[in-house]
């Protein structure tokens, strides 16, 4: 019975902190080229099942970008959407069940630059998360470079919030001879990430490496990009929003939580189990005295 409310308390203690969390206004700021996709990120620190929820999406206050309504979105049945954004923006139906409502805006303009927000108008507390995006024509320049071959830049973005950490995206795009990319810390470890996604276009090498980050002192990862023939080096760095990194503690709870109830209902069995043992011996016992 200790044991329980021990649980219990912990439970409360847990879910306090999870909702106290997330409601800082910071801003996210994020910069992408013109053309790329940008996943505008927004996710609730509670990371509770949105699927029969409603989010909507909005630029500069006003310009409707995106709204899902327990499944519905803008469309033929759902009018309202600004025509600037139509057949462009999309969510993650895979992530709604975790508290994720963040969307991508395929093939950026420059007229999609703003500040951006995400709203759940019907949550209590209700919460916002705020973006402002971007988007640089310039740094379509980026792949020229003046050593021929040597790679420009990488690109580095966040590229979705998930269960597990923020998905970060690094680029290097027409490079030769082939880089070697990797993900590291601020204090220079080698980050563990996906298998690169290598391209190559008249002989230039495309490549894209993933990885999937948690919280750090500093929340700054860099994306390293080295061609040891050539000796040519480049990096980018790239800082993920603390917002965005928070509760991973949290989220482990309910495993947590799970294991602990999961010990209990073992206990309890192997318990009932002992004592009913012990009481068919005493009545054997009794039987045969
Ligand atoms: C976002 O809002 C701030 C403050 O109002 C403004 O200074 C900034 O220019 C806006 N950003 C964009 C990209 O429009």
């Amino acid at each position: 019975m200790e044991l329980l409310a021990v649980v219990c308390l912990c439970l409360l203690t847990w879910s306090g902190t999870t909702f106290a969390a997330g409601n800082g206004p910071d801003v996210i700021k994020m910069v992408v080229k013109e053309g790329d996709d940008a996943i505008l990120p927004c996710s609730l620190s509670t990371r509770e099942n949105i699927v029969q929820k409603l989010f909507d999406w909005k630029r500069d206050g006003q310009k409707e970008v995106f709204l899902y309504d327990a499944g519905v979105t803008y469309g033929k049945d759902h009018p309202g959407q600004d025509e600037q954004f139509k057949q462009r923006v999309f969510h993650f139906p895979d992530q709604l069940p975790f508290g994720d409502a963040s969307i991508v805006i395929r093939n950026t303009k420059v007229t999609d630059s703003g500040n951006y927000t995400c709203d759940f108008p019907r949550l209590q507390p209700r919460r916002r998360g705020l973006i402002e995006l971007v988007v640089d024509p310039v740094l379509k320049d980026r792949t020229e470079e003046n050593i021929p071959g040597a790679a420009p830049a990488p690109v580095t973005k966040i590229l979705k919030v998930t269960e597990d950490g923020v998905v970060l995206q690094c680029e290097v795009r027409g490079a030769s001879p082939k880089p070697d990319v990797k993900w590291q810390d601020s204090d220079g470890n080698v980050l563990r990430a996906e298998e690169p996604q290598v391209s190559e276009r008249g002989g230039l090498y495309y490549v894209s490496l993933l990885t999937t980050v948690t919280k750090t002192s500093t929340n700054l990862f860099h994306c390293v990009s080295t061609q040891k023939d050539i000796g040519h080096r480049t990096e980018e760095e790239i800082y993920v929003p603390e917002r965005l990194l928070e509760d991973k503690s949290c989220h482990e709870a309910p495993m947590f939580i799970g294991g602990v109830f999961t010990g209990i209902v073992i206990v309890a069995a192997v318990l009932s189990v002992l004592a009913a043992i012990y009481i068919t011996i005493r009545r054997n016992k009794g039987e045969f005295k």
